[in-house]
């Protein structure tokens, strides 16, 4: 028997039992006579005690083990004179009597820490020494009891689990596809699913009624933080439902993790926001709510009412107001001007009006304008004396509003409204259907081809498709999108109709979509669903930056597998195989 306990099992009342315990040796410290080892699992760590005095041979050989060897000891529970109130089994020590080495180890490249001294890179080429860490291994345990809870949410639904296809044809989730050569069929390709979009929606034609997998998904799109090219969906689909039953299930479902995961009982519903109010609000279909700052719309207030051209030229002019930040200094407002015209914003610059302490406002663009309009700018913005106002204008203003947007959102960043234990979540609804792909110079689905149009906007497809809403819905999570989706299309009719607005011939639907064309000419339930983003969720409620932190295997921002060293290279004769010749283009 390797082991009676676990390294955090320990206590008090343990003391005087003889125990075996196996781990890795996380630290040896010397002491006068004494040798003391931190031994590590999963489960905590406990201090090994070796007394020179009473077995020098035993501690001569404790003094030679080295960080991350595997050993096993036999000993006492003894109980300690110095405790250690940060450690679980900090009451405790092991006085040994037996040493066993296991396994000896290199010394690792980096400290098995919370405050490691390895980088990025380090870490992630050698990630099964950084799981070894505290703050790693949490991270996972917390993945894994929240998807035992989803699972236990959804079985209590009646939902079933059932696994579909990896190596499938293409799926229409917007990005590109990774693809698979077949060998058996030289020259064609499978697609990894985007997601099981389609298949599922097969499940509700098949009668399954409630289907759901925690599954991998893949999309070869550029990454960004809390993106990955392969990530976990809790993908659902429902049948005999309409928007309202599947966003109350899964607001449910949220309700539960929060009351589970993290202690928060929720009562209230979610909020919902129409999309086209959190464009104007906040330029973002994924708002962060939990503070306020909202855009105030200024074309009324600055456009034509003064000498300054940008504003004069501007089809929107929009800004926010940042409590007390008057004070900021010229160079915080220069740094603040850095930041949306940097390339990822683009903006070509920011305005800025300070309300003074005697109320009269004093702005960069002072000498365009009177004080009378500025302070119908203080009034439109409901700004007061110490505030900080910021506009930004532009000739577009879908872009404008995602411009101010992420200035929103720095503002947020600095005045630390953005506090990672504080959650707000609301409904995103009444998406519009399409929008206008200037890359495609055509409609596209915002979600996805098999989105079911607002009832009442259907007349629009046929005079107006561009004004047509869906019965779509996103949730939202402090700025993060956790989870989509969409009341399906289930009449063929209105299927080929959308498929021909987004441009499909007839020929290339049925190509790409006929097996779910035919299988919807054999009774279709009316049907819907939604999938959330695990990754995501876990890193929420864990409170990280980015989701890889909470992927046991991630891959990095160039899409590689460090430690695996993949993608690589493959040997001619699997190319012959596949029937593929590399043809690298400079
Ligand atoms: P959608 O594309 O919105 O919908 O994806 C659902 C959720 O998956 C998460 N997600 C991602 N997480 C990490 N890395 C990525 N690259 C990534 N892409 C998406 C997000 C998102 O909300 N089939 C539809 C769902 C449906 O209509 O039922 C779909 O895939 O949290």
């Amino acid at each position: 028997m390797f082991r009676t306990n676990t390294c955090g099992e320990l206590r008090l009342a343990d003391a005087g039992k003889t125990v075996t315990l196996s781990g890795w040796v996380q630290r040896v410290r010397k002491m006068g006579g004494m040798t003391f080892v931190d031994l590590r699992d999963r489960y905590g760590i406990t201090q090994l005690v070796f007394n020179d005095e009473v077995n020098a041979e035993l501690c001569a050989q404790a003094n030679k083990l080295g960080r991350e060897d595997v050993i096993q000891i036999v000993g006492r529970v003894n109980e300690r004179e110095s405790k250690n109130k940060h450690l679980d089994t900090g009451d405790i020590e092991i006085i040994v009597d037996v040493l066993n080495v296991l396994n000896t180890s290199l010394t690792p490249p980096f400290t098995i820490e919370d405050n490691s001294d390895g980088g990025d890179d380090l870490r992630m080429k050698y990630r099964y020494l950084d799981l070894r860490r505290n703050c790693v291994r949490k991270n996972m345990e917390l993945r894994h009891q929240m998807t035992m809870e989803v699972r236990r949410y959804l079985d209590s639904k009646g939902f079933l689990e059932i696994e579909t296809p990896m190596l499938i044809g293409s799926t229409p989730e917007g990005a590109r596809d990774f693809v698979v050569p077949s060998r058996m069929n030289p020259g064609q390709f499978y697609a990894l699913p985007q997601s099981p979009q389609t298949l599922k929606q097969l499940l509700m034609v098949a009668g399954m009624d409630r289907y759901f997998q925690i599954v991998k998904c893949f999309r070869d799109e550029d990454l960004r933080a809390d993106r990955q090219p392969e990530f976990t969906q809790i993908d659902c689909e429902m049948s005999f439902v309409e928007q309202e039953d599947v966003i109350s299930l899964f607001e449910g479902m949220a309700k539960h993790l929060f009351k589970t995961i993290r202690g928060v009982e929720l009562t209230e519903d979610f909020p919902r926001m129409p999309w086209s109010e959190a464009m104007r609000l906040y330029g973002s279909d994924k708002p962060d709510t939990r503070f306020g700052m909202e855009f105030v719309e200024l074309m009324d207030v600055l456009k034509g009412t003064g000498e300054f051209g940008v504003f004069n030229d501007a089809t929107y002019i929009g800004g926010i107001c940042a409590e007390g930040c008057a004070s900021y200094t010229r160079k915080q407002l220069d740094q603040l001007t850095d930041f949306v015209k940097r390339s990822q914003i683009g903006a070509k610059g920011l305005v800025y009006a300070r309300v003074q302490d005697d109320g009269t406002v004093k702005s960069s663009v002072d000498k365009f304008y009177t004080q009378d309009v500025l302070q119908n700018l203080k009034s439109a913005m409901n700004a007061k004396e110490g505030d900080l106002i910021l506009i930004m204008s532009g000739d577009d203003t879908m872009r404008t509003r995602k411009q101010l947007c992420e200035l929103r959102l720095e503002m947020g960043n600095q005045l630390g409204l953005r506090d990672k234990n504080k959650f707000s979540l609301l409904w995103i609804v009444d998406f519009p259907m399409f929008e206008w792909s200037e890359e495609e110079g055509r409609l596209m689905a915002m979600h996805h081809p098999f989105t079911h149009p607002k009832d009442e906007d259907i007349p629009l497809l046929d005079t107006n498709p561009a004004a047509v809403r869906a019965d779509a819905y996103d949730m939202v999570c402090n700025g993060v999108e956790v989870g989509g989706g969409s009341i399906r299309i289930h009449d063929p009719e209105l299927q080929d109709k959308m498929f021909r607005i987004l441009g499909f011939t007839h020929e290339k639907a049925q190509e790409q979509f006929g097996f779910l064309m035919n299988a919807f000419k054999y009774g279709a339930p009316p049907h819907g669903g939604l999938a959330y983003g695990l990754d995501r969720w876990v890193s929420l409620f864990a409170g990280l930056d980015s989701i890889r932190d909470c992927i046991a295997f991630p891959k990095n921002n160039s899409g590689r597998d460090v430690m695996l060293d993949a993608p690589s290279n493959i040997d001619q004769k699997q190319l012959d195989e596949l029937n593929l010749v590399i043809n690298i283009k400079e």
